[in-house]
């Protein structure tokens, strides 16, 4: 039964349509503080991004051929072999992660929408991040669909709550 010591996750999950969406989301999500995962960087381009808008970020993929062409192009960024369900290998990183980026081929359409939550879920519960950014039209679209219901007695304290609310409660740095 739910009940106020219930685990709730706190990370929000910003779901992007496209490659050009994805990377979109980099200057108004991230600062010079946070500590970035990207998940399924192939060969670095939009970890070379998150580098110019972070403290720390590590590029990593499932084929290390990506990883040898990535570490290839951008030197100075840290790339590391990494399939994304070994979430106990992304904690040897040793990292705090702030924020995550997944870009994952193959997750972009429905059939993929409960590896896409898990997967999300995993990381979130692990490594509670402020926010994870991923790539998947599907989950967007569904995003799109869902309403959380609020009854009318819920509405108004929520109301009320904002009038009183200060920035700190603002969603995502
Ligand atoms: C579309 S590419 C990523 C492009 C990159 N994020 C960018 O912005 O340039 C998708 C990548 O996901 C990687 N990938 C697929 N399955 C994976 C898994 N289970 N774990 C980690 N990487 C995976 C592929 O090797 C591929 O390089």
């Amino acid at each position: 039964m739910a009940n106020e010591r219930q685990f709730k996750l706190r990370t929000h999950f910003i779901a992007t349509r496209g490659v050009r969406e994805y990377r979109e989301t980099i200057p108004s999500l991230i600062k010079s503080s946070d500590q970035v995962l990207e998940i399924g960087c192939e060969w670095g381009t939009t970890t070379a991004i998150l580098a110019q808008h972070c403290g720390a970020v590590i590029g990593t993929d499932i084929s290390p051929d990506c990883i040898a062409r990535a570490r290839q192009l951008h030197p100075d960024i840290r790339f590391e072999v990494l399939d994304a369900f070994d979430v106990r290998s992304a904690l040897g990183f040793g990292h705090p992660f702030t924020k995550i980026y997944v870009d994952l081929s193959g997750f972009s359409g429905y059939r993929a929408l409960l590896d896409v939550i898990s997967l999300l879920t995993m990381y979130a519960t692990i490594f509670q991040p402020e926010a994870i950014v991923i790539k998947s039209g599907a989950l967007k679209q569904f995003a799109t669909l869902c309403r959380p219901w609020r009854s009318l007695s819920a509405l108004a304290q929520s109301n009320d709550h904002s009038e009183t609310a200060t920035e700190d409660e603002a969603p995502v740095g």
